[in-house]
């Protein structure tokens, strides 16, 4: 009897792993780190290994197992092949069929923003909703757009690709995707500790983030305390966000908008900064439009990945 799922969210940094049971509920998380060297030619065998080594730790043959699904930072196309994944530095890589060859079990891939739009749209935030924008603020910027109660994949399946959105024309470093300007330079949690680095240079003010490392988490830490320097970053990562997603909004005009990822973590400041300039921004008819944190967290990826399995 197929009893188990399995739900993994490769990111930048981390490999989430989660087993289902085929009902929906969450048995057990863990993770592994993301080996991105070499171009990342250990991160799909790493991940089937995990699932494998897990079967084992808990006695679940295979036979009980309904599949696998995976979600990855980049455009995945209907059969499950990613053109290319910039921050796991992959080129081509068809995870479904790779997947099912490293564990001889069924797979389905998608990407990681998409995915989590599904976890938060099955259990999450954006529970019941037909059109919701959620975007994801970690390694890079993703987004999950769903339109009629569907995630929208498009011919590519670039569909959501919002952290390429290119929104400052003028900008002469270039995103890991070799564009310049992309909203992932300016909203991610790298693109905030490279706006805080471009901050700390221009002004000469002190400020805690001139001391101990520079992370997403210590930039909102300071400007929850109201560290001078980190409102000024903030400000501006905020304004970035908030008038990309007035744009997106004019596109979908979704019922609510969700942040995720690690930089969600910063919770309600990031709403209250973000809603500032979203507010501002945003075609009248959308002005209002809720923006709220992921329910799901940091989880809302395994739940998506194991959805697409049960979708089946
Ligand atoms: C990738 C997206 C991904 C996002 C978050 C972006 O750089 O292009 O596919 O969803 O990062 O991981």
């Amino acid at each position: 009897m197929l009893q188990y799922c399995f739900g993994i969210d490769i990111g930048g940094t981390t490999i989430k792993c989660g087993l289902f049971q085929t009902d929906g509920c969450l048995l057990e998380k863990w993770e592994i780190p993301t080996r991105i060297e070499e171009q990342g030619i250990n991160i799909l065998p790493d991940a089937a290994k995990a699932v494998l080594d897990k079967c084992k730790e808990r006695n679940i043959s295979l036979e009980e197992v309904a599949g696998v699904g995976v979600g990855v930072p980049g455009p995945v196309n209907h059969k499950g092949e990613v053109p290319c994944a910039v921050n796991l530095h992959w080129a081509y890589v068809d995870v479904a069929g790779d997947m099912e060859k490293y564990m001889g079990l069924q797979a389905k891939a998608g990407n990681d923003a998409n995915v989590a739009a599904l976890g938060e749209a099955w259990k999450g935030a954006a529970e019941g909703a037909k059109n919701v924008v959620l975007a994801t603020l970690g390694t890079g910027v993703g987004g999950g757009i769903i339109v009629d109660g569907k995630i929208v994949a498009g011919a590519h399946g670039a569909g959501g690709e919002i952290g390429h959105a290119n929104i400052k024309h003028e900008e002469t470093q270039a995103c890991n995707c070799g564009n310049c300007g992309c909203l992932e330079q300016y909203a991610s949690a790298t693109g905030l500790v490279r706006l805080a680095k471009e901050q700390l240079e221009a002004d000469s003010e002190e400020s805690v983030l001139r001391m101990g490392e520079l992370t997403a988490k210590a930039v909102f830490d300071a400007y929850k305390d109201k560290d001078v320097l980190a409102i000024r970053i903030v400000e501006r990562f905020a304004e970035y966000l908030g008038g990309a997603l007035s744009i997106f909004s004019s596109v979908v005009d979704p019922e609510v908008i969700v942040l995720g990822g690690g930089v969600s973590k910063a919770g309600q400041a990031l709403i209250d900064c973000v809603e500032k300039y979203y507010r501002k921004y945003a075609f009248t008819a959308c002005k209002e439009t809720p923006i709220v944190l992921a329910e799901l967290g940091n989880d809302a990826g395994i739940y998506g990945a194991a959805k697409l399995v049960l979708e089946e």
